[in-house]
Formats: C-alpha cells, sequence, structure tokens
C-alpha cells in the first residue's frame, strides 16, 4: 500500500498522545487497523480505520503558536529532573511540542505547534531553515577573528559550519545560520576562544516578531505566517 507510515507516528502525529505512548499502546493490543489488533512495527496509510481503545483517531486541528522563551526552561515536553519547560509555561488545549531545541539558557523565538510533518520539515538539516541569534560575548572580536567566523573553515560539532557573523553593538554579534546543532552558536564562538554570555533567538523560519512578546508571553501566529513558514517548509521560499 502507498502512503504509509508507522502507526505510531500516525497516532502521535493526530494528537493523541506521544511517540513513545502509541508504540505502548500498540505493545499493549490496544491498536486495531480496520478491525485487526496491529503489531508493533505495522505501517498503516492515514485512510484505515485506525481505533486505541475502540475509539477511531481523529486528526487534531493543527495550530501555531510562538513563544518568546525566557531562560531557565527546558524545551523538552518533560524533564525527568523536574526543571520546567516550555510546555509548563503555556496553556494550549492542543498537545503542541516544540520545534526544534533551544538550550536551557538561550531565550526568544520558539515554534509550538501540533504539526508533525512541519516540525520535522523545519527541523531536518536538508531544508537549511535559516535561523538567526544575537550573541553577547565576553570580549570583542579582532578583525582577523571576525573574518574567520565568516570564512568557509569553521567547525562545528565535527562539521564545517557556514554562517554570516556581524556585529551588532559591543560585544553583541548577529549568527545566522542554516542548520542547528547542539550548542551550536556557543561552540562556534569556542572557535575563537570567546565565551557567549547572554544568547537570544531573534528569528527562526522568518518568524522575528518574538520581541514584541514580553518573556514567557506567546500567542498565535498569524495566518499570514503560518502561509510563510510552510512555503519555507516545502523549500518553495527560503
Ligand atoms: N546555539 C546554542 O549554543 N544554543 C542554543 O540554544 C541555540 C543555538
Amino acid at each position: 500500500m502507498n502512503n504509509t507510515e508507522k502507526l505510531q507516528k500516525i497516532i502521535a502525529y493526530s494528537g493523541l498522545t506521544s511517540r513513545r505512548k502509541a508504540e505502548f499502546l500498540i505493545n499493549e493490543g490496544k491498536v486495531k487497523v480496520d478491525g485487526k489488533v496491529a503489531s508493533l512495527g505495522d505501517r498503516a496509510s492515514k485512510k484505515q480505520n485506525i481505533t486505541v481503545n475502540g475509539v477511531p483517531i481523529v486528526e487534531e486541528q493543527k495550530v501555531y503558536y510562538l513563544l518568546n522563551k525566557p531562560d531557565g526552561v527546558i524545551t523538552s515536553a518533560s524533564d525527568d529532573r523536574g526543571r520546567v519547560t516550555v510546555l509548563d509555561l503555556t496553556q494550549i488545549p492542543e498537545r503542541v511540542f516544540p520545534v526544534g531545541r533551544l538550550d536551557y539558557n538561550t531565550k526568544g523565538t520558539l515554534l509550538l505547534t501540533n504539526d508533525g510533518d512541519l516540525t520535522h520539515k523545519l527541523t531536518h538539516p536538508r531544508y537549511e531553515v535559516k535561523r538567526v541569534y544575537k550573541a553577547k560575548l565576553n570580549k570583542v572580536l579582532s578583525f582577523e577573528e571576525l573574518e574567520f567566523l565568516n570564512g568557509g573553515s569553521v567547525k562545528v560539532n565535527g562539521k564545517y559550519s557556514i554562517q554570516t557573523v556581524t556585529l551588532d553593538e559591543k560585544r553583541s554579534y548577529v549568527v545566522t545560520l542554516s542548520v542547528g546543532s547542539y550548542h551550536h552558536v556557543k561552540l562556534l564562538f569556542e572557535n575563537v576562544d570567546a565565551n557567549v554570555n547572554n544568547l537570544t533567538r531573534i528569528e527562526y523560519a522568518g518568524i522575528s516578531h518574538v520581541g514584541n512578546l514580553s518573556k514567557g508571553q506567546y500567542r498565535k501566529l498569524t495566518p499570514k505566517e503560518i502561509k510563510k513558514l510552510k512555503l519555507i517548509a516545502n523549500g518553495i521560499i527560503k
């Protein structure tokens, strides 16, 4: 059958529960596809009749939010160390999740959505989604250091990293990237022996109005913003 996906993915994308919990439900024999009890590893099409505990899954309406993430919160949906998560800050009725990660002490633009397809595309390196950060450093960079960061021989997490880095104001730099890896901006500046004291993401995938929200505040994206996000995620515009 064409257009099949892992069953746990279809259940998670419907907004019912997480992928991991869906796997658990499948293992427990609680999931049926067209009346037949499913096993873990089964694939299905969204057009088939999928039930969990006898109740058909219904695709949840997709929602898109912009959060101004404060520092001191994590971007995972839950934390085994009991730290506050970005989802603890919101009261969104749908089961949303963050699009990508920001470090505990990084602030700024963070998208929240229940649109798994869009999240996958925006966070996949193939789509080279633009992210812009403002980084306050512990020192002023020399002309040579700035030139080095804007050149083609910088490595971050073992891979060449292409970015533009421009001076914003004293010790503060704007970094534009089209991929993101673990602690990318902090490790980038380690190349020139600089520490990032303060990091804010000011733009992600063309969404850049986080400054209008106070720390921890969030709002729904406008229809225009959602349209732009989808065009970017599908590689139609950059
Ligand atoms: N780069 C970092 O170092 N941290 C972030 O949170 C995002 C990008």
